[in-house]
């Protein structure tokens, strides 16, 4: 393989988030406008790499319109052949499933491939940079748990979609003397229930980085019902779960959901108080990318394509300081990022009053 780059290849791996097609144009119009390269979208993830193949040429005119678009016009699959955690890099280079996309790299000219994914889909590229494939991951997703960088993009549209939801439950909740659980998304980090939690002045915030007391939680509605306030709000990260018990699955027993009626019952019985329970789930990931998300993702698709002009293989880009980097892949995978539980986020929601259930 020579040295020199003439085409590209970008895909988008696992959920959706606020902001993938704004990074596949940046990453289009950077290679096209400041380096003259080709670009080919691989459609469906990695899976698109596989068989005959699903591969569309992005061109100046094919992303016209895509930096408010929400979804990813790339398709994305969340299951697919490729191992996130081989056992050994031996058991990966006998892996039929990497040595076909490989080839089929080589076939279709790409000389590098920019991933756009959250954790899984970064794991998966790290491999196919151990296998020698010039890579560079994009951070994504809107549960902001990815390692190595202090904000993905599509988090941001997830948590204005969660606090104005917050808001909106507020008056309801306040004009009937209820309580209201919100559970929202985050896998197991609570940055989307901490932050909307905060920014919509929940009473009440559950996170899977502090394992709660039910009566905690309780104690906390009767204070307040005590002082007159007769309503309550509650917000429920996906992933928390009380001390020495463990985390609600859907029914299937793989996705996390159901822990925001557990716990509106457990309300409802202990206190007598109407309590009612709204879960927000993929509206939190639907739709138009806020502006902020926007500048993220275009700055990343971006800089992911200098990374690639200047032979930054096996690198990530990031947030870090103000000021978007590339970090080595290695550093991205393996490990989620959580919420602190004595960083300033806590501190000032404790400050303030909010109950943990700790
Ligand atoms: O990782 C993003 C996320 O939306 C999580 O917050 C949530 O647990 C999961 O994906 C839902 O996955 P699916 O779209 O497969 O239901």
């Amino acid at each position: 393989m020579s040295d020199e780059i003439k085409s590209i290849g970008v895909l988008t791996g696992g959920g959706d988030a606020p902001g993938l097609n704004a990074v596949i144009r940046a990453v289009t119009k950077t290679a096209i406008n400041r380096y003259g390269w080709s670009v080919i979208g691989i459609e469906d993830g990695f899976e698109g790499l596989l068989g005959q193949t699903m591969i569309r040429p992005l061109t100046l005119d094919s992303v016209r319109g895509l930096l408010p678009l929400g979804g990813t016009i790339l398709g994305a699959t969340s299951r697919g052949h490729f191992s996130v955690l081989p056992p050994s890099i031996e058991d990966l280079r006998r892996d039929p499933f990497y040595k076909e996309a490989i080839d089929n790299l080589a076939r279709l000219g790409i000389d590098a491939l920019i991933v756009i994914g959250g954790d899984g889909s970064q794991s998966i590229a790290y491999n196919f940079h151990q296998l020698g494939t010039r890579i560079v991951g994009v951070p994504k997703t809107i549960d902001n748990d990815l390692a190595g960088t202090e904000l993905t993009f599509g988090f941001i549209t997830a948590l204005s979609i969660a606090t104005e939801a917050i808001d909106r439950l507020h008056t309801t909740a306040e004009s009937h003397d209820r309580v209201i659980v919100i559970e929202v998304m985050g896998r197991n980090t609570g940055w989307i229930a901490v932050q909307s939690g905060l920014a919509g002045g929940a009473d009440v915030i559950l996170i899977p980085e502090i394992p709660f007391s039910i009566e905690k939680v309780v104690a906390k509605i009767i204070e307040r019902e005590q002082a007159g306030r007769k309503f309550s709000i509650v917000v429920v990260a996906e992933g928390a779960f009380p001390a020495g018990g463990s985390r609600v699955y859907q029914t299937g027993g793989k996705r996390l959901g159901g822990i925001g009626q557990v716990v509106a019952d457990d309300i409802e019985r202990l206190t007598g108080k109407e309590t009612r329970v709204v879960v927000l789930g993929h509206l939190q990931r639907g739709g138009q990318p806020k502006p902020f998300d926007r500048l993220l993702a275009s700055s990343f698709g971006s800089a992911a394509v200098d990374a690639v002009a200047g032979r930054c293989y096996g690198c990530m880009v990031a947030l870090r300081a103000g000021e978007v980097v590339t970090i080595p892949l290695s550093e991205a995978v393996g490990a989620i990022k959580t919420v602190p539980p004595r960083g300033y986020l806590v501190r000032t929601a404790r400050n303030i009053g909010v109950c943990f259930g700790d």
